[in-house]
């Protein structure tokens, strides 16, 4: 159901957010029986409209991210349990393929880069290994002609990230109150806990407890609460979609990643016909929307890995903000001010780490302790981190 700012209920839980972090959570308490509203000038339009879906947390580790590596291990061996869940109660395909991800290097600099990633994978432990050129292409047989090196990891899975906000959206919506709305700041009570948000129509929302799930825009949420700093910084992607329906040799691929002279790319073929290629991963100033040049280089690297994109059309062209933290670990978990729990930061990982951040939430509303692994994204693991460069709008 849908309320006006002014006429919402007192809720037990209020999620600020309706991305797919905003909606899981808000989904968990309602499985966990709170009366929940979700508040979000725009449901679900904001990063997760462009993410590509991608469980790859083999294929994305870096370097200096070996706990956030171990987090997302953790999460995307979650995935097919969250999504039989959230098809059973929504009654909604997410998407949920097991593709494997192949990830080639264009060049002999490419080549190094990856060798060096691989390396540093397999002492992780994780699942992957060097492939020939002429196995490279067995799996993707649309290959253009520049193979300097391949690795493959055969556990990774995508997911389509809209249709699992649909699903999200179809349970919370039928349960809960959502409201239409920016958030202005939080409301604190005599002790200075967080007891709703105000909106910029003057109205209160009240709560017992008030999720902040903003992503980039979370720290202008709190921007009133001094005891709490949010250090999410937005870190613009943009991503393309092509339609491959007229050319079904491109569904059943796997996820492929690039690095074509230094610079990433991925390319997602879904089984439904739709081929996402991205990302930008950009911290300049905005523009306002995408940048021809944005567009322009990820065609390009995309295209010279497989040429057959060329042909197809191109029907979608998305620009969201990223929610990044200074560690690239999320935040999630209570924020140290009583009445106010953080679930943000996420940064290149939102859709990724939704079981995780569901089993967060599932044991914060029984009172039970977080997943060991999930420690890693307690707030309060450092504080207070420096403000952020560049900071999100309003709420
Ligand atoms: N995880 C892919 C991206 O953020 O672009």
């Amino acid at each position: 159901m849908t309320s006006a700012a002014r006429t919402s209920p007192h809720a037990d839980v209020l999620v600020v957010g309706a991305g797919i972090i905003g909606l899981t959570v808000a989904w968990r308490a309602l499985l966990a029986g709170r009366r929940v509203t979700v508040v979000d000038p725009d449901p679900h339009a904001g990063a997760t409209h462009a993410a590509a879906g991608m469980l790859a947390p083999v294929s994305e580790a870096e370097h200096g991210e070996e706990t956030l590596a171990r987090l997302n291990v953790a999460s995307a061996a979650q995935w097919p349990a969250f999504a039989r869940e959230l098809t059973a109660a929504s009654g909604l395909d997410v998407g949920l393929v097991a593709t494997g991800t192949l990830t080639v290097a264009y060049d002999a600099g490419d080549a190094q880069r990856c060798r060096d990633l691989l390396a540093l994978q397999r002492a992780w432990g994780l699942d992957v290994d060097e492939v020939t050129p002429a196995q490279a292409r067995e799996r993707v047989p649309l290959l253009g002609p520049h193979v300097a090196a391949a690795t493959w990891a055969p556990g990774e899975r995508q997911v389509d990230p809209r249709a699992v906000a649909r699903a999200l959206r179809a349970v919370v919506e039928a349960a809960a109150t959502v409201v239409t709305s920016s958030v202005a700041g939080v409301e604190r009570g005599p002790s200075g806990e967080v007891v709703g948000v105000r909106t910029p129509d003057g109205g209160t929302l009240p709560a017992d407890l008030v999720v902040l799930a903003a992503g980039a825009r979370s720290a202008a949420v709190v921007r009133d609460v001094p005891e709490v700093t949010v250090p999410v910084r937005p870190v613009t992607g943009t991503t393309l979609r092509l339609d491959a329906r007229a050319a079904p040799w491109f569904a059943g691929l796997p996820v492929l990643r690039g690095v074509v002279q230094h610079r990433p790319v991925y390319v997602v073929p879904r089984p439904s016909g739709e081929v996402v290629v991205g990302a930008t991963s950009d911290e300049r100033d905005p523009v306002g929307g995408t940048r021809a040049g944005d567009v322009f280089a990820l065609l390009r690297d995309a295209r010279a890995l497989v040429p057959g994109l060329d042909e197809l059309p191109l029907v979608d062209v998305t620009t969201r903000d990223r929610p990044a933290t200074r560690d690239h670990l999320p935040l999630v978990g209570p924020s140290g001010v009583p009445g106010l729990v953080l679930a943000t930061g996420h940064h290149r990982n939102g859709v990724l780490l939704a079981p995780l951040t569901a089993a967060v939430v599932d044991a914060l509303l029984t009172d039970a302790p977080p997943p060991d692994v999930a420690r890693a994204c307690d707030p309060r693991r450092r504080s207070p981190l420096t403000t952020p460069t560049r900071t999100g709008g309003t709420a």
